[in-house]
């Protein structure tokens, strides 16, 4: 079964929290959000750029009322203030959508000293679900949906070398992410599960949409390629919220669904359910990630 936006009700009254709302897919999934009646809080590093977005949705849907908070992903401590913010203007939250992320950048550590990606797509979001869990868990029909890609089915967790100290592979640390977000949505739903939690948890991925994500791959692949690339895989970045709006809004979405175009090797096309990787299904390797993950962040879970 395909997803249409179309067919969701209105969704007045409940409250979504978006990172990375000020662009790409972070932005199409607010917009198409606040056009259903839901209040959406826009998680961004950059307030000048969330404002401009926050404006733009605002020029779209003028009954909407969009809150611009302040998160940097790759700073533990700001994950940790902005959890606080947001519980103490807020009391219910109906959707947590783990958006923001990097892809293939230089090398660098977060203020946690994190290999980057790890840390912004993976660990700070970690940290940010548990956070707000006690929140989720008081919010009837709450769910949590985690952004993977197709680049998890190259991925491994590099338990040795998690940050990627000895030998950076910008690819392999990417996939390496998005394969950790996909097995965190999974796990969670096991947890879940578990404590009898009414919680949902759910993953997306986009295909490939034409965002700032691709910034820093190398302009030899977009420029020879890109137009080849476009024609055949890449979808608008509205087209690439679709796979998320559904693991979000979807009646029929259950625990640990992940969703994605319907598409050849799911590179664009409709949103549906879709499979991951073996690995990404390997619960043995998941709940080693999440203890890590855990001692990383300096975070228990309570389930
Ligand atoms: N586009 C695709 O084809 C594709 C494919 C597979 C998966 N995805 C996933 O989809 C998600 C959204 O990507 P996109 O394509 O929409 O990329 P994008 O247009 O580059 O948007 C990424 C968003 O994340 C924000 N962000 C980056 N670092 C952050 C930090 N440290 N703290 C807070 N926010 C931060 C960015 O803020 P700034 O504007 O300030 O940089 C921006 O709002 C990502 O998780 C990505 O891995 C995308």
């Amino acid at each position: 079964m395909t997803f249409n936006i179309q067919d969701i009700p209105l969704q007045s009254g409940r409250i979504a929290i978006v990172t990375g709302a000020n662009d790409g897919l972070g932005f199409q999934t607010a917009l198409a959000m606040s056009k259903k009646g839901i209040k959406v809080v826009m998680a961004c590093r950059n307030l000048e750029k969330g404002d401009k977005a926050r404006r733009e949705i605002i020029r779209q849907q003028p009954e909407t009322k969009p809150e611009l908070m302040h998160l940097d992903l790759s700073k533990l401590s700001s994950v940790h203030a902005f959890a606080d913010e947001y519980m103490q203007k807020h009391d219910r939250l109906d959707l947590l959508i783990n958006n923001a992320g990097i892809m293939i950048p230089p090398y660098t550590l977060t203020a946690n000293g994190f290999e980057n990606q790890l840390g912004v797509n993976y660990l700070a979001h970690f940290l940010l679900t548990g956070l707000l869990l006690p929140l989720l868990e008081a919010t009837p029909g709450s769910r949590v949906v985690s952004l993977s890609s197709n680049a998890h089915k190259n991925g491994k967790i590099h338990f040795d070398d998690l940050n990627f100290k000895k030998k950076y592979s910008a690819f392999a640390a990417y996939s390496q992410s998005k394969l950790a977000c996909l097995m965190f949505a999974k796990e969670l739903q096991r947890r879940l599960d578990k404590s009898g939690s009414k919680v949902l948890s759910a993953a997306a991925h986009p295909g490939m949409s034409d965002t700032s994500l691709f910034k820093h791959v190398p302009a030899v692949i977009t420029g020879i390629l890109g137009p080849l690339i476009r024609l055949l895989m890449v979808q608008s970045p509205e087209d690439g919220a679709k796979p998320i709006l559904y693991a979000a809004l979807g009646a029929d979405i259950e625990g640990g669904d992940y969703t994605g175009p319907d598409g050849w090797q799911q590179w664009k096309g409709e949103a549906v359910k879709v499979k991951g990787s073996r690995l990404s299904d390997n619960r043995q390797v998941s709940k080693r990630l999440w203890e890590v993950s855990e001692q990383l962040t300096s975070f228990n879970y309570k389930i």
